[in-house]
């Protein structure tokens, strides 16, 4: 059986998205043709090499574009098309309904204003509630994402916070009116692994208490495991599988997913040869006919380069690109 969508309707869809930069003719393919639903209160991880499309396709699902984009699909938000939408509707969903932890710590605060303040001023424009109750969700905020002294913080500008606690102002606006789903792009990237994995344990039991639905990158196949329902691999802008967390990482049937795998099992026994994917990643100028993997894969097949291969299911929720997959039982 073939096909590129889950069946059952989630709080997010997504159908054949597809981003491209640039004039049409030296346009650059980024996202070509990702599909998922996300369940009510799932987590999705998001795994891939760097430029794998990874931060662009977060930022689609918030209808973030810069200039001269070229998108297509549907990201559908409790039924509603984000990509169809006006400006201010947007506006309006951004922060109430869906909103984004940046990749970037600075990018998501106006270093002219307090963090409080930025709080504050995102729940009064979404909930229209009083400065006084605003300030108390704010506190209760910083609280909650377990800020020391949280009172006090609130009166600082984003430069006189280290980049943990920065980190965690930011997960405190992004939660700051309840959003439905949240999209996490390397939350913790930049932070030492103690506070990396505190982080994302608050997370996980905020998520769990909201009921949030949350899409979360990283590069790191430990963290997806810990805090991931299910894994989505990306490669050169689609999804080459999407499976359940426990199936991604014990039965992968992508030969990608099983190089990645590879590449972190061994890195981590210090001093052993790591074993990494050959090649390069592809060019997104100009994207092969066939599997964008096929050239760096030791199981291609002829038909791998000669037509991109659809999303097939292996059991009820395991899906993968590929010709040729691993076997089932590795
Ligand atoms: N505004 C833009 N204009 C042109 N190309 C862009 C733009 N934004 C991103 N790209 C390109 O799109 C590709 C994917 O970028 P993206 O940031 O999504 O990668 P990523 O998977 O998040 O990587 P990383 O793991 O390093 O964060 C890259 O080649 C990048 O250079
Ligand atoms: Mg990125």
């Amino acid at each position: 059986m073939k096909h590129d969508i889950i069946a059952e309707p989630g709080i997010l869809e997504v159908s054949n998205l597809h981003v491209a930069f640039g004039r049409p003719k030296d346009r650059v393919s980024v996202v070509n043709g990702v599909d998922f639903s996300l369940a009510k209160g799932e987590v999705l991880g998001i795994l891939g090499e760097s430029g794998s499309g990874k931060s662009v396709m977060l930022r689609s699902l918030m209808g973030l574009f810069p200039r001269r984009t070229h998108v297509t699909g549907h990201v559908r938000l409790a039924g509603q098309d984000l990509l169809a939408m006006d400006k201010k509707t947007l506006r309006n969903i951004r922060g109430r309904d869906v909103s984004m932890i940046f990749q970037e710590p600075m990018t998501s605060f106006d270093p002219v204003f307090t963090v409080g303040r930025q709080i504050t001023e995102t729940i009064r424009r979404h909930d229209g509630v009083s400065e006084q109750d605003a300030q108390a969700r704010a506190l209760e905020l910083f609280e909650l994402v377990a800020i020391p002294s949280a009172k006090s913080r609130l009166t600082n500008y984003p430069h006189e916070m280290s980049g943990g606690m920065r980190q965690r102002v930011m997960i405190a606006l992004a939660l700051a009116c309840r959003p439905k789903v949240l999209l996490a792009d390397e939350p913790t990237t930049a932070l030492d692994v103690t506070v990396q994995i505190q982080i994302l344990l608050l997370l996980r039991e905020l998520q769990r208490e909201m009921g949030m639905s949350v899409v979360f990158v990283t590069h790191d196949i430990g963290v997806a495991a810990e805090v991931a329902d299910r894994i989505g691999v990306m490669y050169a802008g689609r999804f080459a599988e999407l499976a359940p967390t426990r199936a991604a990482i014990l039965t992968p049937r992508h030969p990608y997913t099983r190089g990645l795998l590879a590449a972190t099992i061994h890195g981590q026994q210090r001093g052993d040869h790591i074993e990494t994917i050959p090649g390069a990643p592809p060019n997104l100028a100009h994207l092969p006919t066939g599997c964008a993997f096929a050239p760096r894969c030791g199981r291609s097949v002829a038909a791998c380069t000669e037509k991109m291969p659809e999303m097939t299911v292996f059991g009820k929720t395991h899906m993968a690109r590929c010709y040729n997959p691993e076997p089932s039982q590795i």
